[in-house]
């Protein structure tokens, strides 16, 4: 039998503590092991989660689970990375093995984490880190391990994409949707983790270390989160063919990876940007695989605990085989890529402008964006108000971001335009 403790009653906690009571026998004949739940610590052991746990489970003391001598596997699921990170470490040097949801602490101390786990020959597990249950990590560093990545990208954070999701179907209010996304226990504790784009990028650094053999963080990624959007930009995004979606995107150009997360127009035809809700979906093309697409939920108590559970099995696994093989996100290639500088990447972008409807506005906004090599596809404008600001919106072919970044500089400081300009990146093929 293995013994399990979990640190953090919360969500995925309760989700995960569901899992290892209700499907016991269906794990145990599944992996010919017995998993039992021997403690679970949290703050609060008052409050009801809805399972029923033999007496002496529950405790409020984490190092009591810790400490405890038959509990081979710690669950850390209280989250940030203060408390996170010394409950962790504390488990490693115990010489336990450690399953984690927690991707803020993965890829802010993630080196320390994985060598102090090499040190001490035990486990990581971080399966429910990236799209909760969908076993992305799996998928990256076992199943696709015969391929060099061209790229990872996808939706990974399930309160924004509902968020994105009503505001587009049912035209709801941003505040209103993310409520009842924080009531379906889908959201970060701090939310503007979700909304800013910092969970997402949590996630890509992971994906993206596992992907490309180098020890990427949060501070190598891009971020732009979803706050800026308006129903506006959603609206106009249908109108030229696209859906809004914060993707988080991996990709690798002559041993350059570029790693950015941002609102993105995604055409209406491709599958990513059918995902709605709290479903997320990761594309991984590798050179011999080519492309592959993984979908499922990406939040929420009992798909996250699918993921953690899948942890627990996989190193149950192990120490019943006496398998002493790391855990951790894979070798670090002896040649480490390089960060793609954000000036360097290459996109197609939508331009919103608040430009007074005046004869020569349009071929003098058009002249700064050919000076700086941006060619335009199409442009929109919307009402007709003579001399007073009207939404102008220009989609453009392959550009340099620098180019972007200067264009707009110049085209913000024209007196004819209004406040500064929305700026979306846009995936997909480049109409040329
Ligand atoms: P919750 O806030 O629901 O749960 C965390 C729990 O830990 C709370 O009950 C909290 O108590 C408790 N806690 C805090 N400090 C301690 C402590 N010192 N000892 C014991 N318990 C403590 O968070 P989630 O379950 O949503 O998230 C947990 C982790 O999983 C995070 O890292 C999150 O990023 C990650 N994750 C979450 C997903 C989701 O869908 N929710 C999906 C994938 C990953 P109190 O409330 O009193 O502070
Ligand atoms: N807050 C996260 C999300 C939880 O909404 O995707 C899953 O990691």
């Amino acid at each position: 039998m293995i013994n399990v403790g979990i640190i953090g009653f919360g969500t995925v906690g309760t989700g995960t503590a569901k899992i290892l009571i209700n499907n016991r026998a269906v794990i145990r004949e599944r992996t010919g092991i017995d998993i039992n739940l021997k403690k679970i610590a949290d703050l609060d052991i008052k409050k009801d989660r809805g399972i029923k746990l033999k007496k002496g489970v529950l405790t409020t003391d984490a190092h009591a689970v810790i400490d405890d001598p038959e509990i081979d596997v710690i669950v850390e699921l209280v989250g940030g990375t203060t408390i996170a990170r010394d409950l962790v470490l504390m488990a490693l040097r115990a010489g336990k093995h450690v399953v984690t949801a927690n991707k803020a602490l993965l890829a802010t101390y993630g080196s320390e984490i994985f060598r102090t786990a090499a040190k001490h020959k035990v486990r990581v597990g971080f399966e429910a880190a990236v799209a909760g249950g969908i076993p992305i990590i799996k998928v990256v560093r076992e199943g696709l391990v015969a391929n060099r990545i061209k790229a990872v990208y996808g939706i990974v954070n399930g309160t924004t994409n509902y968020i994105l999701t009503k505001m587009t179907e049912e035209k709801a209010e941003f505040a209103e949707v993310l409520k009842e996304a924080q009531k379906l226990g889908y959201a970060e504790a701090d939310p503007t983790y979700d909304i800013d784009g910092i969970d997402s990028a949590h996630k890509l650094a992971i994906l993206a270390t596992l992907a490309y053999g180098s020890s990427f963080s949060i501070k190598d990624v891009y971020v732009e989160g979803i706050s800026k959007i308006s129903p506006m930009d959603i609206d106009f995004a249908r109108e030229l063919g696209y859906k809004l979606k914060l993707l988080a995107i991996a990709k690798e150009t002559d041993g350059k990876v570029e790693l950015r997360v941002h609102p993105t127009m995604v055409p209406e035809d491709y599958m990513i940007s059918k995902v709605d809700g709290v479903y997320n979906a990761v594309y991984v093309e590798g050179d011999a695989v080519g492309s592959t697409l993984y979908y499922g939920r990406g939040a929420g108590d009992m798909p996250t605990g699918s993921a953690v559970v899948s942890d627990i099995a996989d190193i149950a696994r192990g120490i019943v085989s006496g398998s002493t093989e790391p855990f951790a996100p894979g070798a670090v290639s002896p040649k480490p890529k390089s960060l793609m500088k954000m000036d360097d990447v290459i996109s197609m972008y939508f331009f919103r402008f608040s430009a007074l409807d005046r004869p020569g506005v349009l071929s003098t906004i058009s002249g700064i964006l050919g000076k700086y090599n941006i060619s335009i596809i199409s442009v929109i404008q919307k009402g007709s108000h003579r001399g007073k600001a009207v939404p102008l919106v220009v989609l453009t072919h392959l550009a340099r971001e620098k180019d972007v970044t200067s264009a707009l500089r110049e085209i913000n400081r024209l007196p004819v335009v209004e406040g500064k300009a929305v700026c979306i990146r846009v995936e997909g093929r480049d109409g040329a």
